[in-house]
């Protein structure tokens, strides 16, 4: 307890200064609790707005996948260069050490394996449990469009509620089936859905075409997924231009965990985020770190 004795009279009440009240600086999270806006704060860098988040999670239907089999040993050295890490509770609790922090977003549905019908998810993490891991937020599969439509989306929708109770915000992400077209009509249907439906923020695809009227119709944040390994040129590319045409960061795993240099991918990624550098400019930086002793991998 403060000492008692010979207390000071109060008289910094800075009368010329009006109390402010500062707009949180993400899109449509202005309304949203302290703890859950605090959350998005170690997410989402307050001086860019923007996420490099590490996508990880793939284990979860697929087993251990190129570039994940052994995630202490080639993921682990990577954390200090992401905002956020999206992966399975199983990974994070086995391998990845407590400290550092790192923020964690934890994938928070599953069930399917890639043998079977992956559409077919349920909640797989107690909200609890994420809040017992510090999580800054949780993720699950939306599959409009496709066969377990409505479960997975009350999936999510009851995940937002659990999340709500407790300032956890969701990703919902917006998963698309086989046979599915992947265009800006497609996911503008999504992301809407899944904002509407109270995901605080909402995981996506790059479209060519229209990408811009994706970010513009999600009343939240917006990161984007990166899919199938590409040429490093492509990647950056298709980064750049999601930034630029609206998204809030990136959620990206196989082009960067499958790059033949990692560590140097995962930098020109930073560097396109958060410092809008071109792609060709940030090819130039990653074949610099990549050759380079500082940032190359392993050396
Ligand atoms: C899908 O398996 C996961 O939700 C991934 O987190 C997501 O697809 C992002 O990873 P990638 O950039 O490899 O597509």
């Amino acid at each position: 307890m403060a000492d008692t004795d010979d207390i000071q009279q109060a008289k910094y009440y800075h009368h010329d200064v009006p109390q402010q009240n500062r707009a949180f600086y993400l899109k449509g999270a202005g309304a949203l609790d302290w703890g859950m806006q605090n959350r998005f704060a170690r997410v989402f860098r307050p001086d860019t707005g923007r996420t490099v988040m590490l996508a990880i999670d793939h284990g979860y239907f697929l087993g251990p996948t190129t570039g994940l089999e052994r995630v202490d040993v080639d993921i682990v050295p990577l954390l200090g260069h992401v905002d956020a890490l999206f992966c399975t509770r199983g990974i994070l609790r086995s391998v990845i050490p407590s400290a550092p922090a790192v923020p964690v977003v934890l994938r928070a549905s599953g069930g399917p394996s890639i043998l079977r019908d992956l559409s077919d998810e349920e909640i797989a993490v107690d909200v609890e449990d994420a809040l017992r891991l510090n999580a800054c937020g949780v993720g699950v599969q939306v599959f409009v469009g496709g066969p377990n439509e409505t479960k997975s989306v009350h999936n999510m929708t009851r995940l937002v509620d659990a999340g709500l109770r407790y300032g956890l915000p969701v990703l919902g992400v917006t998963a698309v089936g086989k046979d599915m077209v992947r265009d800006a009509r497609y996911f503008r249907l999504a992301t809407r859905i899944a904002a509407e439906l109270g995901a605080q923020m909402v995981k996506t695809y790059y479209v060519e075409d229209g990408f811009e009227t994706v970010t513009a119709s999600c009343p939240v944040p917006i990161v984007m997924a990166g899919g199938k390994k590409l040429p490093e040129l492509e990647a950056l590319t298709m980064a750049y231009r999601a930034i630029q045409q609206g998204a809030a960061g990136v959620d990206m795993g196989r082009n960067i965990f499958q790059s033949e240099a990692p560590l140097a991918m995962l930098r020109a990624v930073n560097a396109v985020v958060h410092e809008d550098l071109p792609p060709r400019q940030a090819l130039e930086l990653f074949e610099t770190l990549r050759h380079g002793a500082a940032g190359s991998d392993g050396a």
